[in-house]
């Protein structure tokens, strides 16, 4: 059993249980870091191998009227395309011919406060964000930055929001969104979405591209890491960052710490900014994140827990 608060034991299937000591996990991301261009090809193109990122999002060309498509939320309730979300699907995918140097990838982790890492994460050329985090306030932008290219949209969330009650917590969350731009990429379409995506639309003014995630592509994507020692569904962060992977040249992350505490004992909050947790028990969060270290010490990404 762990016997300190730095030392955790990480619970998976099987031969995947395992440990880490947050104080050298902490130590690892302080050192120098060098790409190592070998291993950082391999990945990359075992990724685009896979999970073709122009694939990434139904559009017009890759879905018909009448297919039926898996529903990674729920297999039971296949997404059959009907001629109205047909209607609404872009002609080509927005990621079509894309490719930036450096990229940011913001996980939503408490261990972003006070980090000052906003600055770093606003130079990229790209930043991939998880969830529709708050980037309005003044109070979040040194520490997480403005910068928006591509972020998840969860249904449990947009589904929340709109049939909130107290009308003042939807307003904070779509004045928070006021300076999106970019773009939201949804499980699937339905009635609270639409609704809501008016929403974001009209608090956006017009700098939002709404596209559905292609559910081949990101169960693709989940079976890469399946393979790669995840046992269970992966996050939108590991997604997020297999994106980045097969998108952009210099990968950059920040934000991600699932654990309660940091290497010095002190509290750690599951999110840097403070909104309802829609928390789900469904992921190998800590799992994930001794792969995001092993990445980082392969030098495929570069992890950044503070910023100067
Ligand atoms: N994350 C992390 N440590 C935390 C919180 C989040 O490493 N304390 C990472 C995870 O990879 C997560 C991503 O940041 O997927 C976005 O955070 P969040 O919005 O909290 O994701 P969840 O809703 O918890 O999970 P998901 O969207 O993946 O279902």
């Amino acid at each position: 059993k762990s016997q300190s608060p730095t030392k955790l034991d990480i619970v998976g299937k099987g031969s995947n249980d395992s440990s880490i000591d947050l104080v050298e996990a902490m130590r690892t991301f302080k050192g120098t870091w060098r790409e190592n261009k070998v291993l950082s090809r391999q990945m990359k193109h075992e990724l685009a191998e896979c999970c073709d990122v122009e694939s990434s999002v139904m559009t017009k060309r890759n879905v018909r009227v009448g297919d039926v498509l898996p529903n990674v939320l729920n297999p039971k309730l296949p997404l059959k395309i009907t001629r109205d979300i047909y209607s609404v699907l872009p002609k080509e995918s927005p990621f079509m011919n894309k490719h930036y140097q450096r990229c940011a990838v913001v996980g939503n982790s408490g261990i972003l406060q006070r980090s000052r890492c906003g600055a770093s994460i606003d130079s990229a050329d790209a930043v991939f964000r998880c969830n529709l985090p708050p980037l309005g306030k003044q109070i979040y932008r040194k520490d997480a930055g403005i910068k928006l290219t591509l972020t998840t949209a969860p249904l449990s969330m947009l589904k929340s929001y709109a049939q909130m009650k107290d009308k003042s917590v939807k307003e904070r969350f779509l004045k928070d969104m006021e300076p999106y731009q970019g773009i939201l990429s949804l499980k699937k379409p339905n009635n609270y979405t639409n609704y809501m995506i008016q929403a974001l639309e009209g608090a956006m003014k017009g700098r939002l591209c709404a596209v559905y995630e292609h559910p081949h592509h990101f169960l693709s994507v989940n079976n890469y890491w399946n393979n790669h020692g995840i046992p269970r569904k992966i996050t939108s962060g590991i997604y997020m960052i297999s994106m980045a992977l097969t998108l952009c040249d210099d990968i950059h992350v920040y934000g991600f710490w699932p654990f309660p505490t940091d290497d010095k004992g002190n509290k750690v909050l599951y999110h840097y900014y403070k909104a309802p947790i829609f928390i789900k028990d469904t992921h190998d969060m800590p799992l994930e994140f001794l792969l995001i270290k092993q990445m980082h010490q392969d030098g495929i990404i570069k992890v950044h827990m503070h910023c100067a």
